[in-house]
């Protein structure tokens, strides 16, 4: 079988991948650990001794930047850089502009990483970061669009691999969504206003907002899912035909839905009723997607009980599937009167964000980093397996919690005398849930545990390995696999 050697070109560039695949479990790390300390305040108002720069509101900003941006952000530019070049069998367009991307991807972080403690925010969520931070991220994200599309158009395979189409949907929406969201106006180097304000404000930042988790947290992601699961279970996906037909229903439909963030608000009725409707007619394609992914291991069911990575990418998609139902769900008016406000909101967004958007970067990152070291398997299949157990059982710790708190509390608010007054002061519910919240607080920290064994069995697999970009396949091997 014969490869091609040679100059650069005959080669993948593996470099960028990975370091921004590695830097993917060190924001992990940096974010989840956060997140704990977060989990601890709710306990333990005083355990950050009143620092202002630790205190919640700015700790919990800096928690969903880390979780969001930097590890997530840094596993889809290492799984979109690693499947494009491999799925179009050609090198990166630039690998200058591929480095720019690797090194202004973490300016922005550090910069997050500084600002928010220090207090800086625009105070739109998921937006916070201020007006200079922003133009980076503009331009971070131009160079990454050239580098993937450019690959796109450069590929030797005829077809365009779906994966790749998933991904090129999320980077073209969130160039969009951040240039729309973030229109405002500098005050000083530190602080910005933003160009809308009132109701139009807060639909906008909800378009944003809910299509960041749309296309940042689920697109994206099943670009990775469309690719890992059918090498690791070394069976074609399902049915390629609804990959298409998920994928155009998926990113028509989730552009609408952001008004169920703003149910019973000042909003338009019409347009939180039209939010609904459309987070009810998501459940179709998100389903679709989870169904597709899990099927694939039609006939290689038995691989599941053996193989810790499979786990990992087949837990994610059965929580992908939970989580989409219980958003559409939670959609519903009458659901979300009761929800809003509570815990249960937060129950559904780490069932996604650990359930879905963690264990699928984790099954994919198992499979990748050995890969990027000329290895086939990681160091330790063992931690993986202890990895898998323990970061399942700190997601359903996690998320039970939260959810018979979120309801418990929605209840309680609720609840009325006879005479018209309400049974318990808000104060109530805030005690009632402290049992819950040392749940979570020991749930993150399972989590939090296993991302330390994963970057034990990673730094003992790239130990002594050389880092070299791996040789692109002659047309011939290609087509044979
Ligand atoms: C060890 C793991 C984690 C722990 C202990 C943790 C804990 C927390 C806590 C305590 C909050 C604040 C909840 C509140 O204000 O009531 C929070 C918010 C949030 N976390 Fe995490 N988290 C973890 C991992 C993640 C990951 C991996 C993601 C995303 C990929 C994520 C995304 C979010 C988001 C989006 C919010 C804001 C939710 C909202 O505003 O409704 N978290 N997290
Ligand atoms: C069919 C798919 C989904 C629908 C219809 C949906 C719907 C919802 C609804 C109704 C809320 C509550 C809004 C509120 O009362 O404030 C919500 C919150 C949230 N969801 Fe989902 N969800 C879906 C999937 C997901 C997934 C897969 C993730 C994560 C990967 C996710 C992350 C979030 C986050 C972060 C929030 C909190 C936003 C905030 O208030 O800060 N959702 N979602």
């Amino acid at each position: 079988m014969g490869f091609a050697v040679g100059n650069t070109q005959d080669n993948f560039n593996y470099k960028v991948v990975r370091q921004f695949a590695l830097v993917t479990v060190l924001w992990g790390i940096v974010g989840m650990l956060v997140g704990v300390i977060l989990a601890a305040q709710l306990i333990w108002p005083d355990i950050t001794m009143n620092i202002s720069w630790l205190s919640y509101g700015r700790l919990r900003p800096l928690h969903t930047n880390a979780v969001i941006f930097a590890f997530g952000g840094s596993a889809l530019f290492a799984t979109s850089y690693y499947i494009v070049q491999r799925t179009c069998q050609v090198r990166l367009f630039s690998d200058q502009l591929a480095a720019f991307t690797f090194w202004g991807w973490q300016a922005v972080i550090v910069a997050a990483a500084v600002s928010l403690p220090l207090g800086f925010t625009t105070s739109k969520e998921y937006a916070e970061l201020e007006w200079p931070i922003d133009i980076l991220i503009t331009l971070v994200w131009v160079a990454y669009a050239v580098v993937f599309f450019g690959t796109v158009i450069k590929r030797k395979t005829k077809h365009i691999y779906v994966s790749n189409w998933f991904f090129g949907a999320y980077i073209l929406t969130i160039a969009m969504l951040h240039i729309v969201n973030n229109i405002e106006m500098p005050a000083s180097l530190f602080k910005s206003y933003s160009a809308y304000s009132g109701a139009q404000d807060a639909m906008i930042q909800w378009w944003y907002g809910h299509n960041a988790v749309g296309f940042f947290l689920t697109t994206s992601f099943l670009g990775m899912m469309y690719y890992f699961i059918p090498k690791q279970a070394e069976r074609p996906i399902y049915s390629y035909r609804l990959s298409i037909v998920h994928f155009w229903a998926l990113n028509f439909t989730y552009m609408w839905a952001g008004p169920h963030h703003l149910q019973h608000t000042a909003l338009p009725d019409w347009t939180q009723s039209l939010g609904m409707v459309f987070s009810l007619i998501l459940l179709a394609p998100s389903w679709g997607g989870m169904i597709n992914g899990i099927m694939t291991l039609s006939g290689a069911w038995h691989k599941l009980r053996r193989d810790p990575i499979l786990k990992f990418l087949i837990t994610a998609l059965s929580f992908y599937g939970m989580s989409t139902f219980e958003g559409s769900m939670m959609s519903i008016k009458t659901v979300n009167s009761l929800s809003h406000y509570t815990d249960w909101t937060i129950g559904h967004v780490h069932s996604g964000a650990l359930g879905w958007v963690a264990m699928i970067t984790i099954g994919s990152m198992y499979y990748l980093i050995p890969r990027l070291v000329g290895q086939k398997e990681m160091h330790s299949t063992k931690l993986i397996e202890l990895h898998f157990w323990i970061s399942t059982i700190g997601v359903v710790l996690y998320i039970a919690a939260m959810w018979i708190a979120g309801v418990m509390q929605g209840l309680m608010w609720r609840a009325f005398q006879p005479d018209g007054t309400l049974t318990y002061s808000f104060v109530e519910s805030v005690k009632a849930t402290y049992p819950f919240y040392m749940i979570r607080l020991l749930g993150g920290l399972c989590f939090l545990s296993g991302m330390f064994v994963m970057a034990y069995n990673v730094l003992k697999t790239i130990q002594n390995k050389k880092f070299e970009d791996a040789p692109i396949p002659t047309v011939a091997v290609a087509a044979a696999h």
